[in-house]
């Protein structure tokens, strides 16, 4: 923890952005197995919601950990310092008036549980991208899951080290099930349903 550091209040306040954006910011968090889908409909919906007149960003796990967490590796502290550090910057895209959808595996529920307390109760909505380990290994895009079995990747996730579902997530997409388009539009009825956008 740093000492002698000082606090400094912006000139421009989120309440300002928002009302210059004219929509809500807050965090679209995903989480699900490697290969479920996450990255994929979080972009979806981005443009989704981009289209419909909404900021958004996408912050998503391979991506970020080629610059801001390139020192992170996949044994538990390093994910939960991946997790934090996310946390900590989808804050700042609240606080810039931006809806940030975050795509990473987030494994455990602990994790996931210090991103939503970090933000206010409509700032965080968790989104389980369901899909079973069998049909994630099955499309296994990058072939990690075989390297997996092959003991080539240590910790990985659902193989050799553990996948937490959360247990009240406020969106479950099935993307078993479902296509892109139908997790997407899932995914924009409920937030307009909830009156998180227009
Ligand atoms: S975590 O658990 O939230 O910190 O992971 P995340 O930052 O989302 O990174 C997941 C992507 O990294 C690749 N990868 C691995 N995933 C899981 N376990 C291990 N050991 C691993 N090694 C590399 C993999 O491509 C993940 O991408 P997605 O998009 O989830 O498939």
């Amino acid at each position: 923890m740093s000492t002698n550091i000082v606090w400094h209040e912006a000139s421009i306040n989120k309440s300002e952005r928002r009302e210059k954006n004219k929509h809500h910011s807050f965090i679209l968090w995903f989480t699900g197995l490697s290969a479920s889908g996450k990255s994929s409909i979080a972009n979806a919906v981005a443009r989704a919601l981009f289209e419909r007149g909404n900021q958004t960003f996408v912050l998503d796990g391979d991506n970020i950990r080629h610059g801001l967490n390139k020192n992170l590796g996949f044994d538990e502290e390093s994910r939960k310092e991946n997790i934090r550090r996310i946390g900590e910057v989808s804050k700042l895209f609240i606080e810039g008036g931006q809806i940030v959808l975050t795509a990473f595996i987030s494994p455990y529920k602990d994790d996931r549980h210090v991103v939503r307390a970090l933000v206010a109760d409509d700032e965080f909505v968790e989104v389980y991208v369901k899909c079973s380990i069998e049909e994630c290994e099955r499309r296994d895009p990058k072939g990690l899951y075989k390297k997996a079995r092959n003991e080539e990747i240590k910790n990985f996730t659902g193989i050799s080290a553990p996948y937490e579902a959360p247990d009240n997530p406020e969106i479950v997409v099935d993307s078993e099930k479902f296509s892109i388009e139908e997790c997407t539009e899932q995914i924009i009825k409920f937030l307009i349903e909830k009156e998180y956008i227009k």
